[in-house]
C-alpha cells in the first residue's frame, strides 16, 4: 500500500483478534506500531517487531480519557506524532432485550461508542496541527442490519457510523480522513461466545461466502483505507463481510 511506510498507527484492542492482525499488517508495511489494548499487549508487541518494525506497548482502557490521553502522550513522546488511529477495541455482552440490563447496555456503550469518542478526540488537536491524519471505526454487519440479542452492541456500531461520517464533514477540509469498516463474522474469541447451533444453523447459512472472514481480511481493509492509495476516500463504510449482507 502507498504511504504507510513510517506512519504512526495507534491501534486500539490489538492484543488479540482483528486489532493483532491490524499491528501486523501495518508492520509490514513499514508503519510504527502502538500496541494499545486494555489486555497485555507484549505478545502482539513481539510479533510487530519480530518483523522489522518499530513499536510501543500501552496498557489502556479506551472507556477512561486519562488514560486515553496518556496514550496518545506516550505515542507522540516515542514517535513525535500520530498519522492513524484505528478504533477497534470493542466487546459484546449479548442478551435477548428482555432479559439486557443496564449494566450490559453500558458496559457496551461505554467502550464500543464512548471509547471511539475519547480516542478520536484525543488524536485530531495533533492531526489537525498536523493537517494530516487517518481516523478509522470498526462497525459490523450487525450496526447496519441488526441482531437477536445485541440491542447494545448494535446501538454502537451503528453510532460509530455516524460519529465518522460527521468527523469527515467537519475536518475534511483540514487534511483529514474518517472511514469506516464493517466487518461480517469473523473468527475471533468474540465469536467464539456464539452459541455453537446458532453459529452454525442461524449464522453461517446467511453467509454466501460460506464460511467466518479471518482478521488478516479485516487488517487488509484498515491498511487499504489508512494508505494513500484511498486518499479521496473520506466518510465512507466499507463492507467487508462475504457478502452475508446481501
Ligand atoms: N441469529 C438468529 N437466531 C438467533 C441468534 C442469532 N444471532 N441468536 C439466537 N438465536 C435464536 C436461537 O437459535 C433460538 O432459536 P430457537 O428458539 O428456534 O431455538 C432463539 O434465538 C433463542 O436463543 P437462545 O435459546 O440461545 O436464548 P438465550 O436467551 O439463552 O440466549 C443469546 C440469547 C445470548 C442472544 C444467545 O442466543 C446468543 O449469544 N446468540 C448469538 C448472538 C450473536 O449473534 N452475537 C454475535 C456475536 S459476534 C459479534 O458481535 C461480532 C460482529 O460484529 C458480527
Ligand atoms: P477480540 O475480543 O478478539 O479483541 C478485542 C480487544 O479489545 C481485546 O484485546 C480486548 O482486550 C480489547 N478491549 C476490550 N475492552 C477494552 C478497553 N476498555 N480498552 C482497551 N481495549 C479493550 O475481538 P475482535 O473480534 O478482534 O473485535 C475487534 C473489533 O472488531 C471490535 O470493535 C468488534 O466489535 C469488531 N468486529 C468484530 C467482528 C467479529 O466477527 N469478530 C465483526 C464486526 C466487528
Amino acid at each position: 500500500m502507498k504511504g504507510l511506510q513510517n506512519k504512526v498507527v495507534i491501534i486500539t484492542g490489538a492484543a488479540n483478534g482483528i486489532g493483532k492482525a491490524t499491528a501486523l499488517r501495518f508492520a509490514e508495511e513499514g508503519a510504527k506500531v502502538v500496541v494499545a489494548d486494555f489486555a497485555d499487549g507484549s505478545a502482539a508487541l513481539a510479533e510487530v517487531k519480530a518483523k522489522g518494525a518499530e513499536g510501543l506497548c500501552v496498557q489502556v482502557d479506551v472507556t477512561d480519557p486519562a488514560s486515553v490521553k496518556a496514550m496518545v502522550d506516550k505515542a507522540v513522546a516515542a514517535f513525535g506524532r500520530v498519522d492513524v488511529l484505528i478504533n477497534n477495541a470493542g466487546i459484546t455482552k449479548d442478551a435477548m432485550m428482555k432479559k439486557m440490563t443496564a449494566e450490559a447496555w453500558n458496559d457496551v456503550i461505554a467502550v464500543n461508542l464512548t471509547g471511539v469518542f475519547h480516542c478520536t478526540a484525543a488524536v485530531v488537536p495533533h492531526m489537525l496541527e498536523q493537517k494530516s491524519g487517518v481516523v478509522l471505526t470498526s462497525s459490523s454487519v450487525v450496526g447496519i442490519y441488526g441482531n437477536l440479542g445485541q440491542t447494545n452492541y448494535a446501538a454502537t456500531k451503528w453510532g460509530v457510523i455516524g460519529m465518522t461520517k460527521s468527523w469527515a464533514k467537519e475536518m475534511a477540509k483540514n487534511g483529514l480522513r474518517f472511514n469506516c469498516v464493517a466487518p461480517g463474522f469473523i473468527g475471533t474469541e468474540m465469536v467464539k461466545k456464539i452459541p455453537e447451533q446458532v453459529l452454525k444453523e442461524k449464522i453461517l447459512v446467511k453467509v454466501p461466502a460460506g464460511r467466518l472472514g479471518e482478521p488478516e481480511e479485516i487488517a487488509a481493509a484498515f491498511a487499504f483505507l489508512a494508505s494513500d492509495d484511498a486518499r479521496f476516500i473520506n466518510g465512507t463504510v466499507l463492507s467487508v463481510d462475504g457478502a452475508c449482507t446481501l
